[in-house]
């Protein structure tokens, strides 16, 4: 039992500049995010829990503990804690509007000039699902009734299991669904006994939740997508790894795909070859 371990629970724990550094560059390298000074107390308040919990005593040893065993249990529960997974359903609409008004009445018109009918969509970043189930009812509301001839459902990815774990069964209270427009509403979630909603179970069958880290070297995918979000994740990156995943991305999309990013982002002119086409929105124009 170390003293921490018998500290009242509202007690904010001290961190040194070092300690600080080491983490900082830690969370960097694993995850890509970059804590800048402001982060400071926010670091102590999201770790102090496990470093209690687990009787790590100080922030040091917890660090060390980090490096020596690479326990990726505890990894796992350092990202959870870490990332910031704030999201809403609707978010950023004029970009839903775009996707389901430009970006797929053309791909798809694209695609069955070809006479194919496969259409890959990735959500990278998608945090509790709310962005993955907009373009899933969106996308399921442009196709309708001929839905079920196209294979096309949602790659969804995230860092954090934890969120992961939230989005699979796709539940969310009466307060969260507020911003769904109530068509969509009415037409894609069922109301639970409890007073929550989930998203209906045809919808649900459409999209695969999986973890993955954006940081990492190489992207196991079979095939590019045709539009690829990724909103409000860059925004913790430095330029040099925004970089690197725009790359990515970049050889991961089809020809004439398309590229999200949030509205608070940029990817800078001269690092990307994709087309720039309005605030937030790229395309590879080939
Ligand atoms: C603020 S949320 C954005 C959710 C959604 N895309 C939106 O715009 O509403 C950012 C998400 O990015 C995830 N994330 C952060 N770093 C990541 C990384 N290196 N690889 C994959 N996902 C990451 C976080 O776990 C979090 O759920």
């Amino acid at each position: 039992m170390t003293i921490e371990n018998n500290m009242p629970k509202n007690y904010l724990m001290e961190i040194t500049g070092d300690e600080f550094d080491l983490f900082r560059s830690y969370i960097h390298q694993k995850f890509g995010i970059n804590l800048t000074d402001k982060k400071r107390s926010l670091l102590v308040s999201r770790l102090q829990k496990i470093i209690r919990e687990s009787g790590f005593g100080s922030f040091q040893n917890y660090y060390e503990y980090l490096v020596k065993n690479n326990d990726h249990g505890q990894i796992q529960e350092l990202i959870n804690r870490i990332s910031t997974n704030h999201t809403f359903f609707n978010r950023e609409k004029d970009h839903f509007e775009f996707f389901s008004q430009v970006a797929l009445p053309e791909v798809v018109n694209a695609l069955k000039k070809k006479g194919k009918k496969d259409l890959r969509i990735w959500c990278a970043g998608c945090s509790t699902g709310e962005e993955a189930y907009m373009l899933l009812m969106l996308m399921d509301e442009f196709f309708g009734s001929d839905y079920p001839n196209w294979n096309a459902g949602i790659l969804a990815t995230d860092i954090s299991q934890r969120v992961l774990d939230i989005a699979l069964p796709g539940i969310y209270s009466e307060e969260k669904i507020q911003s769904l427009p109530t068509r969509l509403r009415n037409k894609y979630t069922s109301k639970l006994s409890d007073g929550n909603y989930q998203m209906i179970d045809r919808l649900r069958k459409e999209v695969t939740f999986r973890k993955f880290n954006l940081m990492n070297s190489v992207y196991p995918f079979k095939n590019p997508f045709h539009i690829i979000f990724c909103r409000n994740v860059m925004i913790y990156f430095d330029e040099i790894d925004r970089k690197k995943v725009v790359n990515h991305f970049y050889h991961l999309t089809e020809p004439n795909g398309y590229l999200f990013i949030g509205h608070s982002e940029t990817l800078g002119r001269k690092q990307q070859a994709y087309t720039y086409i309005q605030p937030a929105l790229y395309k590879k124009v080939i």
